[in-house]
């Protein structure tokens, strides 16, 4: 029997035209990646150490480094050709670094970040994994560190949840996904991906001792969160 794609397989094999295809399988994408910035604090809150998680081709990381020109950035993505692509774009910046890891696998020092953030990528985790991440990162964020996500997130009903898929495919589908590209999508989302509710998650936040927990913008399964280390 084939072994299914893996995750790093996936995004190595699309990575050459990652960012139409987001654009086209993801509605409101730019819109939701500047959402997550926008609720970040305001001065003079200001990152001196960021964790960005999946950073996939860097569009995520290219707003954070013009935010926050003089912050270190880490950026971590298990895929060899999207950090190739990233580290591309980024160019050889100080204080930017680049690792080609499984996050599940991260082992950080406590206390040293400011911000932890991602985007679409944490869906790769199953709900005990999810929990657990939630648990590390509140260890590695300093007090008054954010950690915050974008991604996709399951209903809290049936019915929502099959609302959500239907209307993201109908929407998907106007901007241009061909069926090719879609069952490409659905292939990876039915081995790769876990969604889970909003409450759970925001319950989730709780349990691992955050504070300011909101959920500031969604869109069908897309979903924004974050929350503050006290
Ligand atoms: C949908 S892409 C998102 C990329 C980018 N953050 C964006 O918003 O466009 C998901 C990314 O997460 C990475 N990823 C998924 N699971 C991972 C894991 N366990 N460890 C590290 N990276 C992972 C994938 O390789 C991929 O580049």
């Amino acid at each position: 029997m084939t072994q299914p794609e893996s995750v790093a397989e996936f995004f190595d094999r699309i990575s050459g035209h990652y960012t139409e295809a987001i654009e086209r399988c993801v509605p409101r994408y730019r819109e939701m990646l500047w959402t997550l910035l926008y609720y970040l604090p305001d001065a003079p809150w200001v990152p001196k150490r960021i964790l960005e998680l999946g950073c996939g081709t860097g569009n995520l990381s290219l707003l954070l480094r013009g935010r926050f020109p003089d912050a270190e950035l880490g950026l971590v993505d298990v895929s060899g050709e999207v950090i190739a692509q990233c580290r591309e774009r980024l160019g050889n910046l100080d204080g930017v670094t680049f690792h080609q890891t499984d996050f599940r696998d991260l082992d950080l020092p406590a206390e040293h970040l400011d911000l932890v953030i991602s985007s679409i990528s944490l869906h790769h985790l199953e709900d005990d994994a999810k929990r657990t991440f939630l648990r590390k990162a509140h260890g590695w964020l300093r007090r008054d560190g954010i950690l915050t996500y974008s991604d996709q997130f399951a209903g809290e009903t049936p019915e929502l949840y099959r609302k959500h898929l239907e209307e993201w495919e109908r929407q998907s589908r106007a901007l241009g996904a061909t069926d090719e590209e879609w069952s490409d999508w659905m292939s990876h989302q039915e081995v790769a991906d876990y969604h889970a509710p909003l409450r759970a998650q925001l319950q989730w936040f709780c349990d691992a001792g955050f504070t300011d927990i909101d959920c500031p913008w969604r869109h069908l399964l897309w979903t924004i969160v974050r929350g503050r280390r006290p």
